[in-house]
């Protein structure tokens, strides 16, 4: 008999129906359940790839020290998998990272460390750098992206029998949507991708602009958003435009009404990302037929937000701001 250990369940998440919640005539809309990975996030995947690619080039042995910049999720499974591994892990976060997301890292017994937004990025580069320990980089690593199109692209071309017709994914290191986007439209061409980017991001301007590789660029955010894991002030090395054919806006109240209903008539408690993708595929699914089926990311746990998405009282605070 073959028990696996607990690490050995990333991947291979189901696939789930919400076609119940877009119009009747509409499109089909199935959402791929990555909260069910062992650290209740899609980051699993990349940080157990990174580390395999790492320790089979022998950049990595065991007792080195990991770091990594993380808006939260990259940083739990980094804390699970390093530690197994024999790693030492810190990662850098932003003040914006929930306290559960937090508490989650330092229970795994990684060392934590909290700046601020605009830096945390850079933060864990200069640090890992200054000390001489591995950084994972998720936002330049090439394996990042390669992750996906490893694992979560051949996954939803299964799943769904190759009738996938689009797919919908936010970004964030941009390593989910382009790495997938790539195994999917080598399988059919003719497969549509939608970036869904928070009001936060600058992403949606950088592609409907003549500066979207013009890196030296620097655009001013719109908004603040809520949403953690989404958005980006500017592309990063991971994010291939050349994949994505769409990029849509969506706001913090539509993604967080879609986690609510979502809670409330599927009994799915979501992150606020996942509310933002399934908000974003419903927009596609509604404007199609049911020869349409599309796919998106329900990218991890609600349980991650319960101190925000979850909290009334939080939500009135920040509506009132
Ligand atoms: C909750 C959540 N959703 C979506 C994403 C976006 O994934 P990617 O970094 O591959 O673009 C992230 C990444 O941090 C995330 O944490």
């Amino acid at each position: 008999m073959k028990v696996p250990r607990f690490t050995e369940l990333i991947g291979n998440t189901p696939l789930i129906d919400l076609t119940k919640i877009v119009g009747e005539n509409s499109a089909y809309l199935y959402a791929k359940c990555e909260f069910m990975n062992p650290g209740l996030s899609l980051k699993d995947r990349m940080a157990n790839y990174i580390l395999d690619i790492a320790e089979a080039q022998g950049k990595l042995k065991r007792g080195d020290v990991i770091v990594c910049s993380s808006s939260g999720n990259t940083g739990c499974s980094f804390a699970i998998l390093g530690k197994i591994r024999g790693y030492q892990v810190v990662i850098v976060t932003s003040e914006k990272c929930s306290i559960e997301k937090q508490n989650h890292i330092k229970a795994l017994n990684a060392e934590l460390i909290v700046v601020d937004y605009d830096s945390y990025m850079s933060y864990g580069t200069d640090y890992a750098k200054k000390n001489g320990y591995f950084d994972v980089d998720q936002y330049n690593n090439i394996y990042n992206p390669e992750a996906y199109y490893k694992t979560l692209g051949p996954e939803i071309w299964k799943d769904t029998n190759g009738e996938i017709t689009h797919f919908v994914m936010t970004g964030s290191t941009f390593g989910c949507i382009s790495g997938t986007a790539r195994f999917l439209k080598e399988c059919n061409p003719k497969i549509q991708v939608i970036l869904a980017d928070p009001v936060s991001s600058n992403i949606y301007n950088y592609y409907y602009s003549n500066i979207k590789n013009d890196l030296s660029f620097n655009l001013v955010s719109e908004q603040y958003s809520i949403i953690e894991g989404a958005g980006k002030s500017k592309p990063t090395k991971c994010l291939d435009f050349s994949v994505i054919d769409e990029v849509i806006k969506i706001s913090d109240e539509e993604a967080i009404s879609t986690c609510h209903q979502l809670a409330n008539d599927e009994g799915l408690l979501i992150g606020g990302s996942s509310g933002l993708n399934v908000f974003a595929a419903k927009f596609i699914a509604n404007r199609l037929n049911k020869k349409g089926v599309v796919v998106t990311i329900l990218c991890d746990s609600g349980i991650k937000y319960i101190s925000k998405i979850y909290n009334k009282e939080f939500l009135r605070k920040y509506s009132a701001t």
